[in-house]
């Protein structure tokens, strides 16, 4: 079985884009701690200012895991909230083209990002792949087609919620919810992470202890009448 990943094009992309969010850590680091001296955010949101330029993306392994679930699953439609520099969305889009094509529909708030992402993608010859809507996902995301198979949400963690119940009513039943960087964040994570493992929500839900931690939820659909009166 050949993988898009190892492609010229795209392998070489992907190596550079990676180097260089490798390389830009320590920097970040430094202007973190610069700021929050001794402690770290409460919220990304509470960063957001610092983290303009910043990769803040997922490692080799979970982008590597995200393609692995686009492909096992057969995935033609794809929803992301946080493009950044789009490392994940080409992990996402190369196995897109492994099952014969589709659509990553990727969300990014900075402008400079979207761009850089966007041209890193033609890059890779996956361009053809991917829409790329710049703007607050909670107004982006209002338009989707019909059906989504899965939604990565890599955005503000205190969004994960609001950007959930916007796309939950495209998620086919059997589709996968994939929540990055669950450990960072804990407090304000708590009202998502209480949704998708409340089994009468319609999701079944588990902890994946890789890179910053993910929640992977699988939507069920069956909600029960407890749940849908909260
Ligand atoms: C953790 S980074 C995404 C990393 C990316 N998924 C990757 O692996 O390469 C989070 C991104 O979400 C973007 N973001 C935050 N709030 C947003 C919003 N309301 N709408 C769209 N994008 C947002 C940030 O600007 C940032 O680039």
């Amino acid at each position: 079985m050949t993988s898009t990943l190892d492609a010229p094009a795209v392998r070489d992309e992907l190596t550079r884009l990676l180097d260089a969010a490798d390389a830009q850590e320590p920097e970040l680091h430094a202007r973190l701690a610069a700021r929050f001296p001794g402690s770290f955010p409460t919220s990304d949101e509470e960063a957001a200012d610092l983290l303009t330029d910043a990769y803040i993306a997922v490692p080799r392994e979970v982008g590597e895991l995200l393609a692995m679930l686009v492909r096992a699953t057969g995935a033609r439609t794809v929803v992301e909230f946080g493009t950044s520099f789009g490392i994940s969305t080409i992990y996402l889009a190369a196995a897109l083209r492994d099952n014969g094509g589709g659509r990553v529909i990727t969300t990014e708030i900075e402008t400079a990002k979207a761009d850089a992402a966007l041209a890193s993608l033609r890059r890779s010859g996956l361009d053809d792949l991917v829409d790329v809507r710049v703007g607050d996902a909670l107004a982006t995301l209002r338009d989707l087609p019909g059906t989504v198979d899965l939604l990565l949400l890599d955005g503000w963690s205190a969004l994960y919620l609001p950007v959930l119940e916007i796309v939950e009513p495209a998620l086919r039943p059997g589709a996968l919810v994939v929540a990055d960087d669950t450990s960072l964040f804990p407090d304000v994570l708590t009202s998502y992470l209480a949704r998708v493992r409340d089994l009468g929500s319609g999701y079944r839900s588990v902890d994946i202890p890789l890179g910053d931690r993910l929640e992977l939820s699988m939507r069920t659909g069956q909600v029960s009448a407890a749940s849908t009166a909260r």
